[in-house]
């Protein structure tokens, strides 16, 4: 009798990273954990910046052009540039045939978001957003425990980012602080993740009052919002952001729910039980399980990476959507702007 040997080993999948920055060194690091992904070309408009990535990744192709790295076989591209980029370049990659992994926010407007989606759909490509967060086994933890009912009905949400980054952060770096290349402040850029997860867990918003304003940098944008609102469920919810508090508050999505509660802290998940007592499951101490906080905004879960990495990649391999494809990216961004727009004037309602 014949017996066929079925093969489990995946196709390598080749990638194109664009910028060359912080955040594109944590993912060139998760990459190398992988064995079925490759980092093979890089692109930065400061040479120096991909070159540093590329010798430390022996990655062989380095470009200051995107285009020029549009023209190498690469699987996907992922972008790793300020926001206000993300549009143009995730629009030449896709008419360039690419699959593409963009960082949050997916844009920095609505309409861009939407254009990248549609575009993506129009090429049969895939579109994913770098929303690692939602992989992080507070969440997953989080999510079982809604989806199961054991929660209760969700009654209200909160999301509290009450950060500081000091003046030199704003300084350093030309494209944070300005509504052009950031696209808003504390809201869209530090307290984004929570804001993703809180409309992943409990849904979408339906209607917000908001206000944001810079009250202690001298920046376009906001250190400071606050936002209450109604979410499509009927829960309600709140949100306050800050890059501007030296306190160093950790970064918190708290969930209320008829039956009990939970609060996210970083990856820690604090269960609130309907008898009263509570559960602390500290996820973060494991290896690999940290995230960004207050006090130290380079910490970052490989693991957290590597399971979205990973799933892109199947999405690609097995031709369905990505978890967090750049529908559930449009989720968030959504919220944020209705914030900026509302500007303590106006009740917003978010279609
Ligand atoms: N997922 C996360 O947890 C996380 C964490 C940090 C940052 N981010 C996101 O990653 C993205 C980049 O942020 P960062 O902190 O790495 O910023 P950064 O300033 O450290 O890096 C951005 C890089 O883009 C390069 N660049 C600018 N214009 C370019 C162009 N036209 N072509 C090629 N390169 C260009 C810059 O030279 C710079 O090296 C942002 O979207 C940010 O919100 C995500």
């Amino acid at each position: 009798m014949m017996v066929t040997r079925m093969t489990t080993t995946k196709k390598c999948l080749n990638i194109g990273m664009i910028g060359a920055g912080s955040s594109a060194t944590n993912i060139a690091t998760t990459i190398a954990t992988i064995p079925d992904l490759k980092l093979a070309a890089i692109c930065d408009v400061n040479k120096d910046a991909a070159q540093k990535i590329a010798d430390a990744n022996k990655v062989q192709f380095v470009t200051t052009d995107y285009k020029e790295l549009c023209k190498q076989e690469v699987d996907f591209v992922v972008i790793s540039l300020p926001h206000g980029l993300h549009k143009e370049v995730a629009v030449y990659c896709l008419e360039q045939e690419k699959h593409v992994l963009v960082e949050k926010p997916i844009a920095t407007t609505v309409e861009d978001a939407q254009a990248m989606i549609s575009l993506a759909h129009k090429k049969k490509l895939k579109l994913g957003v770098h929303f690692q967060n939602r992989f992080i086994d507070a969440v997953i933890e989080a999510k079982k425990l809604i989806d199961s009912g054991k929660l209760g009905r969700i009654l209200q949400a909160s999301v509290s980012v009450m950060w500081f980054r000091d003046t030199d952060y704003y300084k350093k770096s030309s494209w944070r602080g300005t509504w052009k290349m950031e696209g808003g402040g504390s809201l869209i850029n530090q307290a984004i993740h929570p804001v993703d997860q809180m409309v992943y867990l409990v849904g979408n918003v339906r209607c917000l009052f908001g206000a944001w304003g810079h009250l202690v940098h001298p920046i376009e944008v906001d250190d400071n919002t606050c936002a209450a609102f109604v979410f499509e469920s009927g829960a309600f919810g709140t949100i306050q952001t800050s890059t501007a508090t030296k306190a160093a508050f950790p970064a918190k999505l708290t969930i209320f729910g008829s039956e009990g509660g939970i609060e996210i802290d970083g990856n820690v998940l604090t269960i609130f039980k309907a008898d009263g007592t509570k559960d602390r499951i500290d996820f973060a101490a494991k290896e690999g399980g940290q995230v960004a906080s207050a006090t130290d905004p380079k910490k970052f879960s490989v693991i957290a990476h590597a399971r979205l990495m990973n799933d892109f990649a199947s999405a690609i391999r097995e031709n369905r959507e990505p978890l967090v494809s750049g529908e559930e990216g449009l989720r968030s961004i959504k919220v944020v702007r209705a914030i900026y727009e509302s500007n303590g004037e106006k009740i917003i309602n978010i279609k």
